[in-house]
């Protein structure tokens, strides 16, 4: 090991992003040999989406936040890179450290590569091949400019290969977002405490004292068109009849709800709808509830790490391991496939899975490990 303090820059943005660098911050404080600065651009930015998650987790307040708030693809991007130009040249860090796939994540490395700033990235090699999504324009643009690229399953190690990646610079280190749950599931708020905040009536309590499900939806191919979001949330109704649904509701999600009226639909005692929550009450909600409804990618890896039958309302997912190894099933984004698979799980023909390998609380410090050898190695040249 070298005696040298390493500078350290981790960019967050968005809610995703918090439950993955609370435990590199932590893991790289524990090590010792590096000072941190920790950026948030602002893509998120109300207090359900952003500051609660900072309190729940011990991340440190940012030292800088770019505040770039909503916008375009191109306005959101554009702006973190120009704030994150001006925080790398004013102060110039050994490494960038991103991670996962938000604007936030591609903005950030796409600054550093031009300042010549070596960038790690943090949930690696991860591809739905949709480039319709926002997302994998993110994964690969990141990916192809990253220098140290951190994966999160084996299969993400084989395609940044096929992709023609340096293998040298490939480590398979684990799910630092699995770090955050194992570490944080004591604390977990019971679900009844969350439930009752939230149903006034106490209706919904009674429905579902014999088991729930819960409901995230999100993206914009599910709820920004209003049509595929209307037969989405009627599926949703007609399976809280069998099964009642606690349905935290995204702010984009919510304008959609708004503005395709779609409110009378959520009318009955078996969906209970919530804000965005925080991390210890969803923690709390996901770990005791028998299905998952969802498009999310984190989501879908935590009902894994819970073994929590997990229905993904998309086509594809770029998370395979939680096909192959955890419980997920991806659906589609057909309202009665969706009808059809909850029937079934609710039937008794739910997955099982296991726990994929690595997925043990322990990727922070492998990541921090590899980023000190990445670092004294270009010390030394
Ligand atoms: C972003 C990420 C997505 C991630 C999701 C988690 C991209 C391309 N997408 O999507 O991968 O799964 O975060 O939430 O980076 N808004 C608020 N308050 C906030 C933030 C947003 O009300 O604190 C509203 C705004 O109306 C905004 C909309 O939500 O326009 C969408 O926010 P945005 O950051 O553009 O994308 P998300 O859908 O949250």
């Amino acid at each position: 090991m070298s005696g040298k303090t390493y500078q350290v820059d981790c960019v967050v943005g968005a809610r995703p992003n918090f439950m993955k660098i609370a435990p590199i911050l932590h893991a790289l404080k524990r090590a010792g040999g590096f000072s941190t600065r920790l950026i948030h651009t602002g893509q998120h930015y109300d207090v359900q989406m952003n500051s609660v998650f900072f309190d729940e987790l011990g991340i440190p307040e940012p030292d800088l936040n770019l505040e770039v708030g909503s916008g375009t693809q191109t306005q959101q991007t554009a702006r973190v890179m120009m704030g994150m130009e001006d925080a790398l040249e004013a102060q110039r860090p050994d490494m960038l450290l991103v991670v996962g796939d938000v604007n936030s994540t591609v903005a950030a490395t796409l600054v550093a590569a031009k300042l010549h700033i070596p960038v790690a990235h943090v949930e690696a090699g991860l591809r739905s091949f949709d480039r319709t999504m926002p997302e994998e324009i993110n994964r690969l643009v990141t990916d192809r400019l990253s220098d140290l690229l951190l994966t999160t399953e084996r299969a993400a190690v084989d395609q940044l290969v096929r992709e023609g990646v340096e293998p040298g610079s490939v480590h398979f280190v684990g799910n630092v977002m699995i770090d955050t749950l194992r570490a944080k599931l004591d604390e977990a708020t019971p679900v009844a405490e969350t439930v009752a905040a939230y149903d006034e009536s106490g209706r919904f309590a009674s429905r579902a004292e014999h088991g729930y499900g819960f409901v995230t939806l999100h993206r914009p191919s599910n709820v920004d068109k209003p049509d595929q979001l209307r037969s989405l949330v009627e599926a949703i109704a007609d399976i809280s009849h069998d099964l009642p649904l606690v349905f935290t509701i995204h702010p984009r999600t919510r304008t959609r709800i708004d503005a395709a009226g779609l409110w009378p639909l959520f009318e009955t005692d078996a969906i209970l709808t919530t804000p965005p929550l925080g991390y210890l009450d969803m923690l709390g909600i996901m770990q005791d509830a028998r299905l998952a409804i969802t498009d999310s990618g984190g989501v879908q890896e935590e009902t894994t790490a819970l073994g929590v039958p997990c229905l993904t309302v998309r086509d594809n997912t770029e998370r395979p391991i939680t096909i192959t190894e955890g419980t997920n099933t991806l659906v589609g984004s057909d309202a009665d496939a969706l009808r059809a698979a909850a029937a079934q799980a609710l039937g008794g023909e739910s997955k099982a899975g296991r726990i994929p390998e690595f997925w043990d609380g322990r990727a922070a410090e492998r990541i921090v490990q590899i980023v000190r050898g990445f670092l004294d190695q270009r010390a030394m040249s």
